[in-house]
């Protein structure tokens, strides 16, 4: 959607994979969804380096409204939930240079059963998340079907641009009717949203991140030419931080998600994440590639029979990321290779490991090389030709 947003994948925090519906504020008060727990992430992204590295949304999701609509039909949030109100909470997360992200449901209900926005409301859910300073507009697709669907997500697209307001939109219709054409027209998604769901919910586990990936790397060929600056695909929220994933499969998941230029939406419990989540997530050649001006998304080059995979983005000024993953359970495995063999161009290169922050001996497309990938993890190359670089070209660029 070309209003002037998203230009890059866009980045922050999203409550729904970790906190879900849980309204339990009287038993679960720190963890219940909450004007407290909005704020309390707002503080932590603000103060904890994560705005300066990008991550600025702070998103709303499911179960923050009333059940019913005011007197005058507009949505309102739950009162004793957010007792004062979402333009307080924008407020709040402007004053921390930040930006808010709403949820809302094209159809009857949202899928917690809140109520959603039938097409006659959609003029009126737009302005009055204008009027309350949201900067982002999550719009699921649960409890309504295909046709009203298709009326529905371009009418708000319009309907957000109509309010003059800069409002990133995320669509979830492409999920709701599989994904694929020809049910899904990318090219009318790609006019109407700045980032579109394509697959099912992302769940706490490292099966569901595989799922996940093997979704989309499978249909590449559909899914990989349809992004670009201001349209990214969604494979969901990054669940690293969380209960599911080692170590070695939270790099996984952030290497993929940069491979396939994802927007980067944490879910998870900034409050308590560990130091070596947040390495992760705020490893700032990671997040340079993820966040990449030409905005091309990567695509899987391999799958071998002995479980190893590699993945490839092309990046600005002749730069391109590599991903190999291991699927294996047994030790890490020495996959052995050449620049060559992965189509690249004859060359000498120099590829800087993404994760142990070393550069590597300089290498030849033709070189022979082994990386050692550990099992359920992955090792990431940011590789650059080293004759059409100057000396301050290097990785160096990407540190402030
Ligand atoms: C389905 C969506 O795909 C999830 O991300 C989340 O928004 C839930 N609905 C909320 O009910």
């Amino acid at each position: 959607l070309e209003n002037g947003l998203m230009r890059t994948p866009p980045m922050g925090w999203l409550a729904w994979e970790r906190f879900r519906c849980d309204t339990d504020c009287l038993m679960d008060p720190d963890n219940c969804i909450s004007e407290h727990l909005f704020m309390e992430m707002a503080d932590r992204l603000s103060e904890d380096g994560w705005r300066e590295l990008g991550y600025v949304y702070i998103n709303i999701d499911d179960c923050w409204s009333s059940m019913q609509r005011d007197s005058q039909g507009r949505l309102q949030a739950d009162p004793k939930r957010f007792p004062r109100g979402i333009a307080h909470l924008a407020q709040y997360v402007h004053d921390r240079g930040l930006k808010l992200g709403i949820y809302g449901d094209m159809g009857t209900h949202t899928c917690g059963g809140y109520p959603g926005t039938t097409l006659d409301k959609i003029e009126t859910d737009a302005q009055t998340f204008a009027d309350w300073g949201v900067d982002m507009l999550k719009l699921d697709g649960c409890y309504s079907n295909s046709s009203y669907q298709e009326q529905g997500y371009p009418m708000m697209s319009k309907a957000l641009n109509a309010t003059g307001r800069p409002i990133g939109y995320s669509c979830s219709w492409p999920a709701y009717q599989g994904g694929l054409p020809p049910k899904v027209n990318y090219t009318l998604l790609a006019q109407i949203c700045n980032l579109w769901r394509n697959y099912g919910d992302i769940q706490d586990s490292w099966d569901s991140v595989l799922n996940v990936v093997d979704w989309f790397f499978n249909n590449q060929d559909v899914l990989q030419p349809v992004a670009g600056p201001g349209q990214w695909n969604d494979p969901d929220m990054l669940i690293i931080g969380d209960f599911g994933l080692s170590m070695d499969q939270s790099r996984a998941q952030m290497a993929l998600w940069a491979i396939m230029a994802a927007p980067l939406f944490m879910s998870n419990d900034l409050r308590t994440i560990s130091n070596g989540a947040r390495a992760i997530l705020q490893n700032k050649l990671l997040i340079g590639i993820n966040q990449d001006r030409l905005g091309i998304q990567g695509r899987r080059l391999i799958k071998e029979k002995s479980g190893i995979e590699v993945f490839w983005r092309p990046l600005d000024k002749g730069a391109s990321a590599l991903v190999f993953l291991s699927r294996r359970s047994d030790m890490p495995h020495l996959y052995k290779t050449s620049l060559k063999e992965l189509s690249y161009k004859t060359g000498v290169y120099e590829a800087y490991d993404v994760f142990s922050e070393r550069l590597l001996p300089q290498l030849k497309d033709s070189t022979e090389f082994g990386v050692s990938v550990n099992p359920s993890g992955v090792v990431m190359w940011y590789i650059y030709p080293v004759a059409e670089w100057k000396k301050e070209a290097g990785p160096g660029r990407f540190s402030k």
